[in-house]
């Protein structure tokens, strides 16, 4: 497709790979869990019911990403380790974090009721996640001891660990087992089932993960990750220091977090969404938008389009203390949790038929100039998407089949898609200007007001989120909301 001039925006993302032969560990922290426990009434000290929860969403999360070989969890963490030779989306940090974590968010949401049938899911919980990137087995090893011992404190422990079933010598009801986890696990890009060896999943509790004894003694770790070569006693204080650091974005920057659909184009197949734009879907994304506003409050404005919105944070802001990996995941997480607890709200006819979840990233821009023209290629995106899909629907309509109808516009220039709706008797301007043009969500300060050079009174402020659905590339939005990009 045709490209902007506003593309040159991209190349302010930096790269993240972590690169071989380190092993990756994501691991995922409840957010103020502890309001969370109390606002649902979780037993003190110990909820076993809501750690069977936890529990049960990290197995999906490991059933459903099979480069997960070992899970450790206590009380409201969790951290998986993936195989050494993981390609788990290009090795990039923060997909694999936010999508880690957006998916463990989705599946807690999603399960909720059967842990908890009588009780209301009061808000929706949220994770935040980081990719501890250990440049060798020892470091693991160390990590592990690390997590196990604050585990004692707790008083909490409990393993999952994948283990192969294919192994020599199985008895018949092994043999049954193995035909039970036969099952169609993912799909493939033309959204065929892609059926395949599931491995088995066990959860053991109370050992010592960190131990030779215990490890390699599981020929799937070994395997997947290395032997442990000695026991160890304590974690080296460097090790640690790594374990614990957090890289920052750019100081006097915005910061802008883009969380995207993961496999939307299923999803929206899956859950019948209207082509080319499903009106619903589209403002259940609003929704959750809302929300993430006004909860993160350093958050002057969001866009989003399709199964994607962007997050712009102002240029001081200290959320976090600017550490990207909270930043992205804590936004990502509650923005997933909001999606499947509202779910319902948007599409009350319809089931949820399995957890949507998304990924996300932080990219930091330096002026606002910039800041606009990201917000600009997102806008251009959209209406060049929009405008090709609402032709390509047209014709399959039409009668055309979808490679037929793809070959139709191969080359087609905006003012030829245009002529094409004509045609079908579709005057493209008068199209829903959501579909359009995408939405705009941020605080009204009464802006206009501003303008007029009367400064707005508190009644006049109305200081709600609201959404638009408005021209961002022009500047007169800008002029005439003036405090979003002075925040
Ligand atoms: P990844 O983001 O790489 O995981 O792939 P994706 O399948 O999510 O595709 P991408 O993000 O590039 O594009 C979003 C896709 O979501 C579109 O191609 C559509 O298939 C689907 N989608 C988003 N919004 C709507 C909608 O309103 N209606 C319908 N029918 N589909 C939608
Ligand atoms: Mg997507």
């Amino acid at each position: 497709m045709a490209n902007s001039k506003y593309e040159y925006v991209k190349s302010y993302g930096v790269e993240d790979e972590i690169f071989l032969p380190n092993l990756i560990v994501v691991r995922i922290d409840g957010c103020d869990f502890q309001r969370f426990a109390e606002m649902h009434e979780f037993e003190k000290p110990n909820d076993e019911v809501a750690l069977n929860l936890m529990n049960s969403s990290a197995v999906s999360v490991s059933e459903e990403f099979p480069d997960i070989v070992f899970s450790y969890g206590f009380s409201d963490e969790y951290s998986f380790v993936f195989k050494k030779t993981s390609k788990f989306h290009q090795r990039r940090a923060s997909k694999v974090e936010s999508i880690i974590v957006s998916f463990f968010s989705s599946v807690y949401v999603m399960k909720w009721r059967e842990f908890f049938p009588h009780k209301e899911l009061r808000y929706p919980p949220s994770f935040c996640a980081k990719v501890i990137s250990c440049g060798a087995i020892y470091v693991l090893q160390s990590y592990l001891l690390w997590r196990q011992n604050d585990c004692h404190t707790n008083n909490l422990c409990n393993t999952c660990l994948w283990e192969l079933i294919i192994k020599g010598g199985k008895t018949e009801s092994e043999a049954l087992e193995l035909l039970k986890v036969i099952d169609v696990v993912k799909h493939n890009e033309n959204g065929s089932p892609v059926r395949r060896l599931r491995k088995k999943l066990r959860i053991v509790h109370s050992k010592n993960i960190a131990g030779i004894s215990f490890w390699n003694k599981h020929k799937c770790l070994r395997n997947e990750l290395g032997s442990f070569s000695k026991d160890i006693a304590k974690v080296e204080p460097d090790f640690l220091k790594s374990f614990q650091f957090e890289k920052r974005l750019m100081p006097s920057t915005w910061i802008v977090i883009r969380i995207d659909g993961c496999h939307f184009h299923r999803f929206s197949d899956v859950h019948e969404f209207v082509k080319p734009n499903d009106e619903q879907a589209l403002k259940l994304m609003n929704s959750c938008a809302v929300a993430v506003v006004k909860e993160f409050q350093d958050t002057v404005f969001a866009y989003g389009v399709s199964d994607e919105y962007s997050f712009v944070l102002k240029k001081d802001s200290q959320f976090y203390q600017r550490r990207a990996s909270k930043i992205v995941s804590v936004m990502v997480s509650l923005f997933t949790s909001m999606y499947t607890m509202k779910w319902k709200d948007f599409f009350p006819e319809r089931d949820l038929k399995y957890p949507p979840y998304f990924d996300g990233r932080a990219v930091c821009y330096p002026s606002s100039e910039i800041l606009r023209d990201y917000l600009a290629w997102r806008q251009v995106d959209c209406h060049i998407n929009n405008q090709y899909n609402t032709c390509f629907w047209q014709l399959v309509k039409s009668g055309k089949s979808k490679s037929e109808a793809q070959n139709f516009l191969k080359g087609t220039l905006a003012g030829d898609k245009d002529k094409l709706l004509k045609q079908f008797g579709i005057d493209y301007s008068k199209l829903p200007v959501m579909f359009r043009q995408g939405s705009s969500t941020f605080w009204d300060k009464g802006d206009i007001i501003m303008i007029n050079n009367n400064k707005p009174s508190d009644e006049n402020s109305q200081n709600k989120v609201v959404i638009e659905h408005c021209n961002i590339i022009e500047s007169s939005f800008w002029c005439a909301h003036p405090t979003i990009l002075n925040a």
